[in-house]
């Protein structure tokens, strides 16, 4: 049977062997995804034997992302420019192609809830691997403009720079921020404490769209924060983690699964309906 994994460190409650369990369900494909958890200095040495063993493809998570960018024998543009590699595919050939899904995923997540992009004016909050990676995604769909702002603030004037290419991308800090937005995503990883993006409530109106790239049972502390200063229309990450799936589903077996119902599951299992 075809093997596909997800590499991790911590990995135990990765939901991605749920997810893509459901995916071969539904489209009727023969497989079996499983978890890895190798030693931080062992990953270059599992990843490696996984396919000297016949894997077929793997997921890579945090911590390994950029370390399996530098493994890999090919990269996809997307992977170039996110500069991380979410996805390998082995081909028939033996080549291990790095791909990173997750800027897709976040991208369709939007979509799926009615979010327009195109002539949109979007802040970026974070200027981390998961804002690096949301980048080249979001400037491909036509924004007005993206805003990136971020605690230190050279990190966000260093990936406006690198992104400037590709579209209207700016760098600003917290205080300089001036609204209206019409969607503001939130990629730094702050409500993992707890905590909040130091933004000033005057930006939230009740016609924003907020997107926490994190989730959980409740909201996140951004999400509630939001709420409280007004805006209607909320979602967390749990979507973009099953669209990159679907995504990853994709390069692998050439077939893209519905995302729906395998969304409704994850939510059922996590409390959240
Ligand atoms: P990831 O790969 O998930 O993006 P990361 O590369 O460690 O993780 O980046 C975390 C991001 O969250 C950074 O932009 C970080 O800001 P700094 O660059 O100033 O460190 C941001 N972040 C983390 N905690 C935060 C907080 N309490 N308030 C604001 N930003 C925070």
């Amino acid at each position: 049977m075809d093997r596909y994994l997800v590499f991790g460190h911590p990995v135990r409650h990765s939901k991605s062997p749920f997810i893509h369990t459901l995916f071969a369900r539904q489209t009727q494909q023969e497989l079996e995804y499983g978890l890895a958890e190798p030693a931080v200095d062992e990953f270059a040495h599992a990843l490696r034997t996984f396919f000297d063993q016949g894997g077929k493809g793997c997921n890579v998570t945090v911590p390994f992302k950029e370390q399996a960018f530098t493994l890999v024998d090919r990269l996809s543009p997307r992977a170039k420019r996110a500069g991380a590699v979410n996805t390998i595919k082995r081909t028939d050939d033996g080549v291990l192609l790095g791909d990173n899904t997750d800027g897709a995923g976040l991208v369709a997540d939007l979509k799926s809830h009615g979010v327009t992009l195109a002539d949109s004016r979007i802040l970026l909050l974070g200027a981390g691997g998961a804002a690096r990676g949301a980048l080249a995604p979001l400037l491909a769909e036509l924004p007005s403009e993206l805003v990136i702002a971020n605690r230190t603030h050279t990190k966000a004037q260093q990936l406006a720079a690198e992104f400037h290419d590709l579209g209207p991308v700016a760098a600003q800090t917290y205080e300089q921020l001036a609204g209206p937005f019409d969607l503001v995503i939130n990629s730094t990883s702050a409500s993992l404490q707890g905590e909040l993006p130091p933004l000033a409530p005057a930006l939230i109106h009740t016609d924003i769209a907020i997107y926490d790239m994190m989730y959980g049972a409740s909201d996140t502390a951004f999400i509630s924060w939001a709420k409280q200063h007004g805006a209607r229309q909320t979602m967390d990450g749990l979507g973009m983690l099953v669209e990159q799936a679907a995504e990853a589903f994709t390069v692998w077996r050439g077939i893209r699964p519905g995302t729906k119902q395998v969304l409704r599951e994850l939510k059922r299992n996590l409390g959240e309906i």
